[in-house]
């Protein structure tokens, strides 16, 4: 099938590049000339693992080409996606002007059927006005099209494998026809009937879910995914903060709440709080939709103060080890939100450096991947080539995104190299027991509990 996706962002990358992999033509639209000049000589324009592989062979195969005229894409295809950034404004709501740029550019130039998809993460109700925007705009009395709503859930560092392997597939239609069409182009990952580009043994496949609703209820599935996803990361923070006040171990207690099949493992991991271009973005949009619902999001609005709150306690943490930070000589381990990207967007270890910048603090810093991004949001930090060399001289280092190389350092090395051995780890990323055993002052997120106390040799 001809697919369009506009948009080459990370939804719009991966889907264009997933869709093609499965044997559709993709047209992919971006209006970054840029962007579209980096993409067609088969450079990347962000970091996102096993992306760049999947770009080049199905740009080869012509399954793939990157365009900024949309009108080029709208003539060849009968399915668009609309993959759109939905920023936030000033009043927490989400930026839909790209969603209705690109819907009114449809408008102008699109003749017969069309099946326009948002993808986007949008508020709920977008599809409707979606619907009214091309009864309104439409310059061709021939054009005539169904709108449908099929949220993605992409985690950025593994979005190519969530691509070929979704937990489901939602879609929110208002016909069979869209229901049909949406099905035929998810073939292929709903049968998982492909050649996994990811996995070389890729074990025996259950087919996925394949979830049909109205549209509206589509959008919320996204809106509501994540916020749930957000409050289980500050509920497990909440906890931390209890189990640091009374005396507990959260590792222990995360564990073994998250045994319960009803409740969980994932995303009961403590730490210094969720960042990156959705779930603070998707948690302020949700709040103001329950809000102009005139719904409680009360429970919505406190996990977001939860997870602001992080910063400052960390930040604390820090002072009440190091007394005056003013001149103090810091290093720190990972600048992107989590590890495996390059995305430093609401990163909470950009969050905590500049708090520390702020009152005088020399900071050193290292991340496999995100230095470029972050040079341009902080280019006060001193950039260091590697782990060590940020931890040379240091009084502390903050371990802030847990990298799988940071638990290969030679922490014997780091020991002689740093001014004083003292590791915060706002990750929980290192055992407790091993930095004791390597003479670290050792702090972590949430670790109370009198042996972990004793193992570190706090009083
Ligand atoms: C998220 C959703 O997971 C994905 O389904 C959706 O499509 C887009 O938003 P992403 O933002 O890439 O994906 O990151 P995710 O892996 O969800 O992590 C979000 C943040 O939560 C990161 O800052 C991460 O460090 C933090 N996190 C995650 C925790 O602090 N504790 C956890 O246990 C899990």
């Amino acid at each position: 099938m001809n697919i369009a996706v506009i948009g080459a962002g990370y939804v719009g990358l991966i889907t264009a590049a997933g869709m093609a992999e499965t044997g559709h033509r993709v047209i992919c639209v971006d209006d970054d000339l840029h962007k579209i000049e980096v993409l067609n000589s088969g450079r990347m324009p962000f970091y996102e693992p096993g992306l760049e592989d999947l770009v080049e062979r199905n740009r080869r195969a012509k399954r793939l080409e990157f365009v900024s005229h949309i009108e080029d894409a709208v003539a060849e295809c009968q399915a668009i996606f609309i993959c759109v950034g939905t920023p936030t404004l000033e009043n927490g709501e989400a930026d839909l002007s790209s969603v209705e740029l690109v819907a009114r550019r449809i408008s102008e130039c699109a003749r017969g059927y069309h099946l326009v998809i948002e993808k986007s993460t949008v508020p709920v109700q977008t599809g409707r006005r979606l619907q009214r925007h091309f009864g309104v705009y439409r310059k061709s009395s021939q054009f005539h099209c169904d709108v449908a709503s099929n949220p993605e859930f992409l985690r950025e560092g593994s979005g190519v494998e969530d691509f070929f392997h979704p937990d489901r597939i939602v879609v929110g239609v208002d016909s069979e026809k869209a229901a049909a069409l949406l099905e035929g182009i998810y073939q292929p990952v709903l049968e998982q009937s492909f050649v996994c580009p990811i996995h070389e043994n890729c074990a025996s496949r259950s087919r996925v879910p394949f979830v049909i609703t109205d549209i509206n209820s589509a959008e919320l599935i996204k809106h509501a995914s994540n916020s749930f996803l957000a409050m289980k990361i500050s509920f497990i923070n909440m906890i931390a903060d209890l189990c640091e006040a009374v005396g507990a171990d959260v590792g222990k207690v995360a564990e073994a709440v998250g045994m319960d099949k009803r409740i969980g493992a994932s995303f009961l991991r403590p730490g210094v709080g969720f960042g990156g271009s959705c779930f603070p973005k998707d948690l302020q949009a949700f709040v103001r939709v329950g809000q102009d619902a005139g719904c409680d999001f009360a429970l919505l609005r406190e996990v977001e103060r939860i997870n602001q709150r992080r910063i400052d306690l960390f930040v604390n943490k820090i002072k009440e080890e190091l007394w005056v930070v003013r001149g103090k000589r810091i290093g720190v381990w990972g600048l992107a939100f989590k590890p495996r990207t390059d995305d430093v967007r609401s990163s909470p270890p950009l969050a905590v450096i500049r708090r520390l910048l702020a009152e005088g603090a020399l900071v050193r810093a290292y991340d496999p991947q995100a230095m470029e991004k972050a040079k341009a949001q902080a280019p006060e930090i001193e950039y260091c080539a590697d782990a060590y060399a940020a931890a040379q001289g240091a009084e502390a280092v903050l371990a802030l995104t847990e990298w799988e190389e940071f638990l290969r350092l030679d922490l014997m090395k780091v020991r002689q190299i740093m001014a004083r051995p003292l590791i915060l780890d706002g990750r929980n990323m290192f055992s407790c027991a091993t930095m004791a055993a390597q003479g670290f002052e050792y702090v972590d997120i949430g670790s109370g509990s009198p042996a972990r106390k004793h193992q570190l040799g706090a009083s």
